[in-house]
């Protein structure tokens, strides 16, 4: 297929403009028509393509129809009419939207794409605490794979897991497998939380006969617990006007010292909003870049360059190919789908 030459040259202008700081103009010019067959592959195979906002710049503000978090591009996935669904996101992300849509194709463009949290904990440790604390309802994190949603009540976002928990009406939950989250989470709530610890014979749980209202589990992402309360001192002495934005997946003692907690859009929102001319985002980096390139009239601060691993493993070049080449089929065994399809509905009904 001969190749449009004036609509790539528009691509590498826009390109340009939003990206030229952290973009080569050489590269840019290859990525302008890696874009171009991406957008003509996406409607010959009547594809939409979602990408979340960890998504690299070149990717991010190019070939997505829909960018966003978990929850939205979730109801996104709920909502496409589209053959194909190409999830620029890693897999629980892309499991999520096969659970949502059995009949379609959903590819995940990098072969593993895992996630820290969603390795933490599997469906076998959801069955054993459910023994030991039967009828307590089970709140999963999106973050988790479909065996684990599967084993849950209900599923949640970093977008509306205080609003989840609130609603539900238990003296008790169980809420996996994020620590951090799970903390915040019982901070925001005013609930009092309590974790299984681990000891040389194994797993110790929380005595169901104590007093507590939130029972967690110890997993960590490992980009955010990279973030310490130190940072945001060192930061705040130096700077003493900046807004600081933290992730819900930082500890608890970092989202308290920061000005703002919330998920990667409510952050991306907060910064649109904010009236203070310097912020710090403390959460995976290039989203920083996919603010800055769109907050010209703001800086940035810099603390570190810590890039999700895993969503790193998604690039255009990759997209490419899984259009070329109809891969990474994501597939969700039907038993397994329908028992998760129940827990992932209910979390895209909670606003
Ligand atoms: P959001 O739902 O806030 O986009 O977070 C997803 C994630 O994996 C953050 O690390
Ligand atoms: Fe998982 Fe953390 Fe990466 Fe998000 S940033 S996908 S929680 S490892």
């Amino acid at each position: 297929m001969p190749i449009d030459e004036k609509t790539v040259q528009a691509t590498f202008e826009r390109m340009k403009e939003k990206l030229a700081e952290f973009i080569p103009a050489a590269e840019l010019k290859t990525k302008a028509e890696i874009v171009y067959e991406i957008n003509r592959l996406k409607k010959e195979r009547n594809a939409v393509i979602l990408g979340h906002n960890y998504m690299e710049p070149a990717l991010f503000h190019t070939v997505p129809d829909y960018v966003g978090d978990s929850l939205e591009l979730s109801r996104k996935a709920a909502e496409t009419d589209k053959e194909i669904i190409v999830f620029c996101g890693v897999r629980f992300m892309a499991e999520t939207a096969k659970i949502l849509n059995p009949n379609k194709t959903v590819l995940l463009p990098a072969k593993k794409a895992g996630c820290s949290l969603a390795e933490s904990i599997t469906a076998s440790d959801v069955r054993k605490l459910k023994k030991r604390y039967p009828g307590v309802p089970v709140v999963s994190y999106v973050n988790t794979y479909a065996d684990v949603k599967a084993e849950s009540d209900y599923c949640c976002t970093s977008g509306n897991a205080v609003k989840l928990v609130q609603s539900l009406n238990s003296d008790r939950i169980i809420f996996l497998p994020d620590e951090y989250l799970a903390r915040n989470v019982a901070k925001e709530s005013g609930k009092k939380i309590v974790f299984p610890v681990k000891s040389r014979l194994g797993l110790r749980y929380p005595d169901p006969n104590l007093e507590y209202e939130m029972i967690g589990w110890n997993g960590r992402c490992e980009v955010h617990e990279q973030f310490t309360v130190a940072d945001i001192e060192n930061v705040r002495k130096k700077f003493p006007d900046v807004y600081i934005l933290a992730h819900p997946e930082c500890s608890p003692e970092v989202t308290a010292a920061a000005d703002f907690s919330g998920s990667t859009s409510a952050m991306i929102r907060a910064v649109q909003q904010v009236k203070a001319n310097r912020y710090l985002l403390l959460t995976e980096c290039s989203m920083g870049d996919n603010i800055a390139a769109e907050n010209k009239d703001k800086e940035m601060l810099r603390l570190c360059s810590i890039r999700c691993p895993h969503m790193q493993e998604i690039t255009l070049e990759d997209t490419l190919a899984s259009l070329q080449k109809t891969q990474y089929i994501i597939k969700v065994p039907e038993k397994i789908r329908r028992k998760a399809l129940r827990a992932v509905e209910r979390m895209i009904a909670v606003a």
